[in-house]
């Protein structure tokens, strides 16, 4: 099949397109690689098509959609940084790209249109875990924090009543916390990570102070990027048109239990230090699958696999850089 991946330079896109080439699949990469990076994809340049390119140019959406039957719309300006700095940029990409990436599916006559949205959409879910049919929110439309979240829901609005009501399959995702190798920065797994490598490299011992955000009782769920991945093509090819699904785990881990993990695998010993609570961040967060599994979703690499598989990559990188 020919299939578009729209931020295919990405954390998760670089993924989902290696796994869609060795399902024998054609694959056309569409990205500004405003925060991916080609090298990204180095390894598969050659049997892959990429076009570096802005979703917000309807003219390179357009030509990036000719001949093709699925797309996946996975560009987004991600990191809370961002938010607050550029919702400018964040509602721009999010409205703008996702309509261009419509349009053109409905120019070109694509068969079926993937859409990223996130967990972020329910901000303080009313329910935990939490199922696909919960409301979705945007608590403080003054707060720029809310720019990406209320790109995602006007991104799900779309898909539903605009692109699927025109004869588009839509189906839409929500990821909750995929983590993995070479994720990047703005997450808390590789933020973890980049402070508890320097201290490793030194061969500290004893018990080490860590601080956190908050207390770390905040909770979230954590997914390894190759069970996100599967989650992804399941939904794009078993999924139903109209309907939202959850990609994630329901593995409900504290963000204290998160470094203390981390630490553990890299040798360390920390005492969490608590510190400020970030402005509208989410006391609890964690998907119910149950609908994903009615799919055949199962993830199979659980938080500690999933963590010692990334630090591992990560140091061996670190060790590379130093
Ligand atoms: N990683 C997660 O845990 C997570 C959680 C919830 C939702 N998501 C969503 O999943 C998708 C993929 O996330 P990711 O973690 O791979 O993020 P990422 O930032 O690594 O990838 C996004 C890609 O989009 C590209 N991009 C940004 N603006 C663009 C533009 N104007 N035109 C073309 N390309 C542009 C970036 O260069 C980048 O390669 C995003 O839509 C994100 O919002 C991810």
């Amino acid at each position: 099949m020919k299939i578009l991946v729209t931020g295919g330079a990405g954390f998760i896109g670089t993924a989902l397109v290696k796994r869609l080439l060795k399902d024998g699949h054609h694959v056309r990469v569409l990205d500004d690689y405003s925060r991916g990076v080609p090298e990204r994809l180095k390894s598969i340049a050659k049997e892959i098509e990429t076009i570096q390119g802005d979703v917000r140019d309807f003219a390179q959406v357009d030509a990036a959609t000719k001949g093709i039957e699925l797309v996946y719309h996975l560009a987004a300006v991600n990191g809370t940084e961002n938010f607050y700095k550029q919702p400018d940029r964040v509602l721009e990409v999010a409205v703008k790209g996702t309509m261009h990436t419509m349009d053109a599916a409905l120019k070109h006559g694509c068969r079926r249109y993937i859409l990223a949205s996130s967990s972020e959409v329910y901000q303080e879910p009313t329910h935990v875990p939490t199922k696909e049919d919960e409301r979705i929110i945007v608590p403080d439309v003054k707060n720029p924090r809310f720019s990406y979240s209320g790109g995602k829901i006007i991104g799900e609005l779309l898909a539903l009543h605009y692109l699927a009501k025109r004869g588009v399959e839509a189906v839409v995702f929500r990821p909750h916390n995929i983590y993995g190798p070479d994720m990047g920065h703005e997450h808390v797994v590789p933020q973890f990570f980049e402070r508890l490598a320097p201290l490793r490299a030194q061969k500290k011992t004893g018990v080490l102070p860590f601080e956190i955000q908050g207390d770390g009782t905040e909770t979230r769920s954590f997914c390894f990027i190759d069970d996100a991945v599967t989650g992804i093509v399941l939904v794009a090819e078993k999924g139903k048109s109209g309907e939202l699904y959850h990609i994630g785990t329901e593995e409900e881990v504290s963000i204290r239990d998160v470094a203390l993990l981390m630490a553990k695998i890299m040798g360390l010993s920390i005492a969490i230090v608590p510190g400020k609570r970030v402005e509208g961040s989410t006391p609890r967060r964690c998907p119910d699958i149950g609908k994903m599994r009615a799919l055949g979703y199962n993830p199979s690499v659980d938080l500690k696999e999933g963590i010692k598989r990334t630090c591992e990559e990560e140091w061996k990188k670190f060790q590379k850089a130093s």
